[in-house]
């Protein structure tokens, strides 16, 4: 079982699909990484996954190094990537290098992500110049939401374009990596084609060199709405609930403990 590094990482372009996964916590990464993913991602979306936020907005430092740190302890193998939250990389280059350094220094991760592309070549470069790798993500970026308005397709006709610079823009910076978060496929077929760092889509089809997903997503944990690029693996809400429903029922009944859950 062999470490995945960021340059065994980047180097799987071409060769291998990629695969990475969301995971917020120490029991959920073990598995995550027993199972041979090659990367986990340690979201901002732990906002709105395990802390109730109606976005990823209001995801501080602390959560996220909080939650990275029980992360790495689970994991063996998997390339560990943690997000770097909302104007904890806007304000300046020095702000982006002194946050980004206590992430990594702290946390444990491997790599950390951001959102946004020729708009933040000069941080993504910054940062990769004091040795902390970068993985960009552009397209549908959630932390602009409140710009956006929406959760919507990004890169569509005209905008197209604008999303090719902004690729380019963040590999020329020297991320090893690229999220394309809900872009059309054609475009992200032609972005990874033109590329020489893998794209990893998430709503993006499967022309991508590797694909995420949230993983409370892919377990069916977070109930009815469920975006198209989403594919659930599970029904894990409902079988959870069950599990509960059955043991409160077991308890009420007298049926649970019995002898066999008994000291003697
Ligand atoms: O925060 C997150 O989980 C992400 C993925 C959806 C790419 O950025």
């Amino acid at each position: 079982m062999e470490k995945i590094t960021v340059p065994g990482f980047r180097e799987q372009k071409g060769k291998e699909k990629l695969t990475m996964l969301t995971a917020y916590d120490y029991t959920f990464a073990r598995i995550v990484d027993s199972a041979g993913i090659d990367s986990i991602l340690v979201g901002d979306s732990v906002g709105n996954v395990c802390l109730g936020y109606p976005t990823t907005v209001p995801v501080t430092i602390d959560e996220m190094i909080h939650h990275t740190k029980a992360v790495v302890k689970g994991v063996k193998r998997a390339l560990v990537v943690i997000d770097m939250p909302f104007m904890s990389y806007h304000e300046s280059i020095e702000q982006a290098k002194r946050n980004g350094g206590r992430m990594i220094k702290e946390s444990g991760a491997e790599a950390v992500k951001l959102e946004g592309g020729i708009r933040m070549k000069d941080v993504i470069k910054a940062l990769v110049d004091i040795e902390i790798p970068v993985m960009g993500h552009i397209g549908l970026t959630p932390q602009s939401i409140h710009r956006m308005g929406s959760y919507k397709v990004q890169g569509k006709g005209k905008e197209a374009e604008g999303l090719i610079r902004d690729a380019k823009a963040v590999e020329e910076a020297g991320a090893f990596a690229i999220v394309l978060e809900c872009v059309p496929r054609q475009l992200a077929k032609e972005i990874t084609g033109m590329l020489s760092i893998p794209t990893i889509g998430i709503g993006a089809g499967p022309d991508c060199d590797g694909q995420v997903l949230v993983l409370h997503d892919l377990l069916g944990l977070l109930g009815e709405f469920r975006p198209k690029f989403v594919k659930s693996y599970l029904k894990g809400r409902e079988e959870i609930e069950n599990s509960i429903k059955n043991y409160a029922r077991e308890v009420r009944d007298g049926i649970f403990p019995d002898d066999t859950y008994s000291f003697h």
